[in-house]
């Protein structure tokens, strides 16, 4: 009898700093991000989405992004990104010193129009100046991600077919021509199960199996799937993981989700397997304590209530 053989190994990026502080709505003091950022720093986290260069109207929480850039700036072996909804936000950053931008664009018109206040074709018609900006940069060590939003469910019109997803693919495809992309297929609201990332990823890769495309997985836990859906996308061809340490968080433009899946909970499935994170789990929980102290969050996570020295 055949068993599941774990990968050796998986990114997980961990997005509590951006996806988690964006959902508290009193801005928190600047030291006490930075307090939380060099815990998952020590906890042996290398991909971290810092915050994201957004209009400080629309999301209050990110006006002191450039001086968290500023101090986390020339660490070696660190993998910092920020998300970016426009070319406004890409020149900040880039300007700011981050080497990965994740470029944001949902697959459902009424989302993005929330989230971004524009259309599905304005938002790649931004993506495209992007790439063409990084082109002119020829700076090799700048990454682009695209982050897929409602993927697998859409508040507003319900399930996402993967045709749909395909199709925004194509076009974001077609925008960053020349230029290496991780795509991930964000579960924005929390509703998809594993059956369904399994049918996905599954789809996705026999259409765009032959790009140098890397693959990764943004789960929320609204549902209870966050570790399930996130396992069942690595079996099928994910190579990165989005999580948020002590499952801190919420999308104010999809009412009802919650915080990502906890990164606790997801290195204790993925360590069960011996795939390497390079994450020490205990100094994670440290982390997560920090982090579910701060004024006004919402967390969610089932390791940080189990006994310590039954972790691990
Ligand atoms: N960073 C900082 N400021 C920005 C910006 C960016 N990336 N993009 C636009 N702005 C500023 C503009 O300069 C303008 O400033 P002003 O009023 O002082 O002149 C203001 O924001 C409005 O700009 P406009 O281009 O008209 O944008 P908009 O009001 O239509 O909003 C977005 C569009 C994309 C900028 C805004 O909806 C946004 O930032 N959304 C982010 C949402 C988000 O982060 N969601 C969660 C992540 S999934
Ligand atoms: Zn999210």
């Amino acid at each position: 009898m055949s068993t599941l053989t774990p990968p050796a190994q998986v990114d997980i990026v961990e997005v509590a700093p951006r996806d988690g502080f964006q959902s508290i709505r009193e801005p928190l003091p600047t030291a006490d991000k930075i307090r939380c950022i060099q815990a998952l720093i020590d906890a042996g986290l290398t991909r971290i989405e810092i915050g994201s260069f957004v209009s400080p109207k629309a999301i209050p929480q990110m006006a002191d992004i450039g001086e968290i850039v500023a101090h986390f700036a020339e660490r070696p072996g660190m993998r910092f990104s920020a998300l970016v909804p426009n070319l406004k936000g890409a020149e900040l950053a880039l300007a700011g010193g981050i080497r990965e931008l994740v470029f944001v664009v949902s697959v459902s018109e009424s989302h993005n129009r929330s989230n971004v206040r524009q259309s599905v074709a304005d938002s790649l018609a931004g993506l495209a100046n992007i790439a063409e900006k990084l082109r002119e940069l020829g700076e090799r060590d700048v990454r682009l991600r695209l982050d897929l939003g409602t993927s697998f469910d859409c508040p507003y019109e319900g399930r996402i077919d993967w045709r749909q997803v395909d199709a925004v693919l194509d076009g974001a495809r077609n925008a960053t021509q020349g230029i290496e992309l991780e795509v991930a297929l964000c579960d924005t609201t929390g509703r998809a199960t594993p059956y369904q990332v399994a049918e996905h990823f599954t789809r996705l890769k026999e259409r765009h199996g032959e790009s140098r495309l890397r693959w990764a997985f943004h789960g929320h836990d609204t549902y209870g799937m966050g570790v399930a859906n996130a396992l069942f996308a690595v079996h099928h061809g994910a190579t990165a993981l989005d999580a948020a340490t002590a499952g801190l968080g919420g999308c104010p433009f999809a009412p009802g989700a919650t915080g990502n899946t906890a990164t606790e909970d997801l290195i204790y499935a993925l360590h069960g397997g011996q795939v390497h994170t390079g994450v020490d789990l205990a100094r994670l929980l440290d982390a997560a304590d920090l982090i579910a102290a701060l004024p006004g969050g919402q967390t969610a996570s089932h390791l940080r209530h189990v006994p310590r020295d039954r972790v691990g």
